[in-house]
């Protein structure tokens, strides 16, 4: 997995419970935290990371992930605004994630391992997406989405529902109030 997932990560940590968390962290789970943003390391030592994060504070890993999410979104926005397209909608955005976001992403970051999103509907106020990925982290998906609607000005609603367990695949609604 790709170095700014865990920079950003540690900077959220950073950001919302002060740096004595990450310190912690890095303490119990024997990593040294040395991450660089362009370098790759492995899943299992994100899950790591999130496993220790939600004993020490007590909050679910799923509402980690999520939370995890909404901040990411708004940190890769920071960095690669330019690669959304002028003018796009936040349902365009979401319809565009295989066919251009992530296909973007991959020229920067040849090994990135992203997930796939296939559109199965589709409206000017709502879209459902077949997410479907080995690393099953639909609630980054969700938080990045909600991430997305604060990025747009949008409210929504965001719905899952599991299709099947392998490949893992996951419906994502998200419907524009
Ligand atoms: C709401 C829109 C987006 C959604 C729902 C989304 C979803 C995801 C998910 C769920 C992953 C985790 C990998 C996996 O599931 O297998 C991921 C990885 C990633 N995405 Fe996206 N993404 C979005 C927009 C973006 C944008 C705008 C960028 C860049 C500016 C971006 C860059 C990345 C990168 C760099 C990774 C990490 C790849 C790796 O670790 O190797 N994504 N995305």
């Amino acid at each position: 997995m790709l170095g700014i997932i865990f920079t950003n990560l540690l900077d959220m940590v950073e950001d919302k419970m002060g740096y004595a968390m990450v310190d912690e962290l890095l303490l119990s789970t024997g990593l040294d935290g040395s991450y660089t943003g362009v370098g790759h390391y492995d899943f299992e030592e994100l899950l790591k990371i999130v496993v220790a994060l939600s004993e020490k504070t007590g909050i679910a890993i799923p509402d980690l992930i999520e939370s995890y999410g909404e901040y990411l979104f708004g940190k890769l926005m920071q960095n690669h605004a330019s690669l959304l397209p002028e003018n796009i909608t936040m349902i365009d955005l979401l319809s565009e994630l295989d066919s251009n976001i992530h296909v973007e992403v991959l020229k920067l970051y040849p090994n990135a391992t992203l997930p796939t999103f296939s559109i199965l509907d589709k409206s000017h106020s709502h879209i459902v997406l077949l997410y479907r990925s080995p690393r099953q982290l639909e609630q980054l998906a969700v938080g990045l989405i909600k991430g997305c609607s604060e990025y747009f000005d949008e409210t929504c609603e965001i719905g899952l529902e599991t299709m099947n367990s392998s490949p893992h695949e996951v419906k994502i609604s998200v419907n524009l109030q």
